[in-house]
């Protein structure tokens, strides 16, 4: 979703801007600009599509060492270079940036500017007019800002340049995500850490209804009434190989292949040399105290949550609730007297998933963010964190963080029926069993080019498919049907293979794709493989994965066994590679499926 970069100092900025820019398109955008200024000259370039057409318009005359540059991912009007950022106030004094939606846009123009022409219908031309004619009005620039800012209601990052002093710029922040980052002589601001760890590694947090005036030299933040905040730098983790693609095609692939890493990363950091579990005392007690755990999250995190409650609720004997986070932020059910949540997100800047945190923080719940960003918004407001440590995930699909989240859960789960002296919980030697998951999955990756070749039988024409399972084998198809559908935009649904015979099992017809997943018991089994048979009988084109040890003959994809705990993580490795393929296979930008985001910022 929407990316901003901007940069004040002795560097050159159309450079800074376009490298970040390039780095934050991971992020989803459909159009992209940058402003960049030396002293009164100034250039605004903007571009529909990827950032190589904006490059395309760069000329070497589009230089200076302040700029602010954004990749924009539609919301209020279509994708046009009208609409791309940045956006200029009437007299084109004021250049801004914006992520977010403001959502009482309408009342502004309405009660603020009247008469003003705009160029297109985006919210964030609504703002920097407003900006600019407070300023006609007789206000300084800061407070000009501080008064937009004060009437301006919902989501934003803002970097504000005034093209008639252009060594400052101005930032706020309110639920939308921003960091300032440190250099010598220079300073920046930007969506990400990834896109300036090129220039530096120091950063600072800017939290909501905060603002910053950034200089060269100095970074100074404030509350809206102008106040000063103490606010101490951070050194990123993040190293500048960790964001590169290497040798691979694609980041999807070398997520999917750094997931043995990622699993004995997690024993290290979650186990010491004994196998005892590292995870924070205050949490496991926290859980224990809950009568019911509540999982919050979207999209492939929601589904690494049911990927994780049967084993959470075996280990903890804690029942485990799932809510979607965009549904439970405006409508929270009855909960139980003593709820804990867990918000699971990779990014940690899910804005449906915030808006729930924030209502639970009203509600006085205890709350945990499992999440792969250090310092991301979700992580900062929750009570406790438990970070992934999976590295960055650049392919919009996500992989190796649902793998991660299921991972982490386990230590945690482990960890609380450990405490509470659960037997099971005692004798699950999770170091142990996840060193085996590592091996599995590095099985199922020597396998590519035989899953490739059964992807190309299977899928190549089809518009829909199905993956069927029973158990956790469902919950691994709500994740396997996702992740096909995001990427190689085959219609697919992830169904619980005995409810198909009560109404979906219509849409079977000659030649439909049908999916079967197999783990657990030989009963599970023998029952999934029963409507298998129903399908085949009325014409499906059946695939086979199967976990070791039920296998048939005839099967197609056969994994290791691990424990029954971690099953949903061996099992998912074959379906993210089938996704991949069919991606690969129709020749479509696997890393960057259209329409979407990484990071789902506005709800
Ligand atoms: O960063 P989060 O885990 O909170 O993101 C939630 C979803 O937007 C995300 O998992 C999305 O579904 C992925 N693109 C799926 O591959």
């Amino acid at each position: 979703m929407c990316g901003i970069v901007g940069v004040v100092g002795n560097r050159n900025a159309t450079d800074i801007l376009m490298q970040g820019l390039e780095k934050l398109e991971y992020r989803g955008y459909d159009s992209a600009g940058i402003y960049v200024a030396n002293g009164h000259k100034s250039s605004l370039v903007k571009s529909v599509g990827r950032i190589a057409d904006l490059r395309a318009k760069i000329g070497i005359d589009v230089a200076g060492s302040t700029g602010i540059g954004h990749t924009r991912w539609a919301t209020h009007g279509q994708a046009t270079e009208d609409n791309a950022h940045p956006h200029t106030s009437a007299t084109g004094r004021f250049v801004l940036v914006h992520n977010g939606v403001i959502e009482n846009y309408l009342q502004i123009k309405e009660q603020y500017l009247a008469g003003h022409d705009l160029k297109g219908q985006t919210d964030t031309e609504i703002a920097v007019h407003l900006i600019g004619q407070f300023v006609e009005d007789g206000l300084s620039v800061l407070e000009a800002f501080k008064k937009a800012l004060s009437i301006i209601e919902g989501s934003y990052a803002f970097a504000l340049v005034d093209s008639e002093d252009t060594d400052t710029v101005y930032v706020a922040k309110n639920k939308s995500p921003l960091l300032i980052g440190l250099g010598d002589g220079y300073n920046m601001v930007c969506s990400d850490a990834m896109a300036m760890i090129r220039e530096t590694s120091e950063f600072m947090e800017i939290h909501d209804k905060e603002m910053v005036i950034l200089t060269k030299d100095s970074a100074t933040v404030t509350d809206y009434e102008g106040n000063e905040i103490e606010r101490g730098s951070y050194t990123a983790e993040l190293d500048l190989s960790d964001i590169g693609k290497g040798t691979y095609p694609f980041y999807m692939l070398k997520e999917i292949d750094e997931q043995p890493t990622v699993m004995r990363k997690l024993i290290s950091t979650y186990a010491d040399s004994e196998g005892n579990m590292n995870i924070d005392p205050a949490i496991v007690k926290s859980v224990q105290e809950a009568d019911r755990i509540y999982i919050l999250a979207a999209g492939t995190s929601y589904n690494a949550g049911f990927a994780s409650k049967t084993m959470l609720e075996k280990l903890t004997d804690t029942p485990v609730e799932l809510g979607v986070a965009s549904e439970w932020g405006y409508n929270m059910p009855l909960l139980s007297e003593k709820p804990m949540f867990i918000l699971l997100s990779q990014s940690g800047e899910t804005a449906d998933s915030r808006q729930v945190l924030v209502k639970a923080n009203e509600m006085g719940i205890p709350s945990l963010t499992v999440t792969n960003v250090p310092g991301s918004t979700l992580s900062r407001e929750a009570t406790y964190t438990i970070l992934l440590h999976a590295g960055p995930e650049i392919a919009v699909a996500s992989t190796k963080a649902y793998t991660a989240q299921v991972a982490a859960l386990a230590f945690l789960a482990k960890a609380v029926g450990e405490a509470n002296g659960k037997a099971e919980a005692l004798d699950f030697d999770l170091v142990h069993e996840l060193s085996l998951v590592a091996q599995s999955i590095e099985a199922t990756l020597s396998e590519k080019d035989m899953i490739a070749e059964k992807v190309e039988k299977l899928l190549s024409t089809t518009r829909n498919a199905f993956y069927i399972g029973r158990g956790n084998d469902y919950y691994v198809a709500m994740e396997a049907s996702l992740k096909l559908k995001e990427i190689s935009y085959i219609q697919c649904e992830g169904f619980a293979a005995g409810e198909l015979k009560h109404g979906t099992i219509s849409l079977i017809e000659d030649g439909t794709p049908v999916i079967g997943l197999i783990s657990s018991s030989e009963l599970v089994a023998a029952h999934t493989r029963g409507n298998i048979q129903e399908v085949a009988a009325r014409g499906a084109h059946v695939l086979t994965v199967v976990e070791e040890g039920l296998e048939r003959e005839g099967d197609d994809i056969v994994v290791n066994k691990v424990h029954p705990f971690l099953a949903t993580i061996g099992m998912v490795i074959p379906t993210q590679l089938i996704a991949y393929y069919a991606s690969l296979q129709r020749g479509l930008d696997v890393d960057k499926p259209r329409n979407l985001a990484k990071a789902v910022t506005v709800e």
